[in-house]
């Protein structure tokens, strides 16, 4: 049934999702992949075009939080709709909110969740990423997107500038030029641009682009998750410290793969010729 995961097949899934006991609002929460060991997460919020209300990105830290626990999950999609992946945050949702009620902490609670996601994070990004929706994208690991996917931080035309991420985290992947142009002007970007800045790491049809990063995910999902959580852990330490600092980080979690039994049983595997039985320990 999860074989073909096309859109033609949405209604299936979110039958097989119902009668699977998934209790969400907006979101699908399923695992998938012929081991069922990537969680997929489906943006199901199709007639506000997946706006990121309040509700919605609870439930997706909720998912996010079940398949971190799950040892046999190794990786997360997380996808939208055909039209869009995500319109932003839910304009409706903020419109009557005060500067005192913002500042009291009480918007944009739920988003940090899939950043601190221990596991890899893939972004499936078909159609609309905008505003929080391309901040969502970039919260992610990885971008694959949809040939007709469009990349934007409209937020300025709505007298408002981006607020989960969108200046920093935008800027740190394509440059301060382009980061401007894009939070300056709200103009957005397709995905062919999107993937030569650097955004984006593939593009593919858009009925094959969820199966595509449910691969990605498998391939990820191979691996010791052990060792995936640490390399991670390194490759985010670039966004987050200088070279001498992130070298001496990667260096130290280079050593400590030898303290564990997979970094031996990969060397050893590779040695004797045959597969590598992974334990995460
Ligand atoms: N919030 C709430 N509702 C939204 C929404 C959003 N971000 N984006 C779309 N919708 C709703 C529309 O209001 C509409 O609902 P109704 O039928 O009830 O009127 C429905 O989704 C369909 O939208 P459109 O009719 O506008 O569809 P379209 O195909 O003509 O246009 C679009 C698509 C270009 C994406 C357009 O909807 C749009 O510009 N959306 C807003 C994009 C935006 O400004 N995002 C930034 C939000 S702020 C933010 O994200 C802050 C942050 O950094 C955290």
């Amino acid at each position: 049934m999860l074989q073909s995961l096309g859109w033609e097949d949405l209604g299936e899934r979110r039958r097989a999702v119902r009668l699977s006991g998934s209790s969400y609002e907006y979101i699908l929460s399923e695992k998938v992949g012929e081991k069922k060991n990537v969680g997929l997460i489906t943006l199901n919020r199709p007639k506000a075009l997946n706006a990121l209300c309040d509700g919605l990105m609870s439930e997706v830290g909720d998912a996010i939080n079940k398949f971190e626990l799950d040892e046999s999950v190794g990786a997360i999609v997380i996808t939208g709709s055909e039209k869009a992946f995500a319109a932003g945050a839910d304009i409706k949702e903020m419109q009557n909110n005060t500067y005192a009620m913002i500042a009291r902490g009480g918007l944009l609670k739920n988003w940090g969740r899939v950043a601190q996601c221990k596991k890899p994070v893939i972004a499936a990004v078909n159609g609309y990423a905008l505003g929080g929706g391309c901040e969502l994208s970039m919260m992610c690991d990885i971008i694959y997107a949809g040939e007709k996917a469009k990349f934007g931080q409209p937020e300025i035309a709505i007298g408002t500038i981006p607020g989960a991420g969108g200046t920093q985290r935008l800027t740190r992947v394509v440059g301060k030029s382009k980061a401007m142009e894009m939070c300056l002007t709200g103009n957005q970007v397709t995905a062919q641009e999107a993937e030569k800045m650097g955004l984006v790491s593939k593009i593919f049809p858009p009925d094959q682009l969820v199966q595509e990063a449910i691969k990605l995910g498998e391939k990820i999902s191979s691996h010791s998750q052990l060792i995936v959580a640490l390399c991670k852990e390194a490759v985010n330490t670039a966004y987050e410290t200088t070279l001498q600092e992130g070298l001496h980080f990667e260096k130290k979690i280079f050593d400590a793969t030898f303290a564990t039994e997979d970094r031996k049983e990969g060397m050893t595997a590779f040695v004797e010729k045959r597969p590598p039985k992974f334990t995460n320990k």
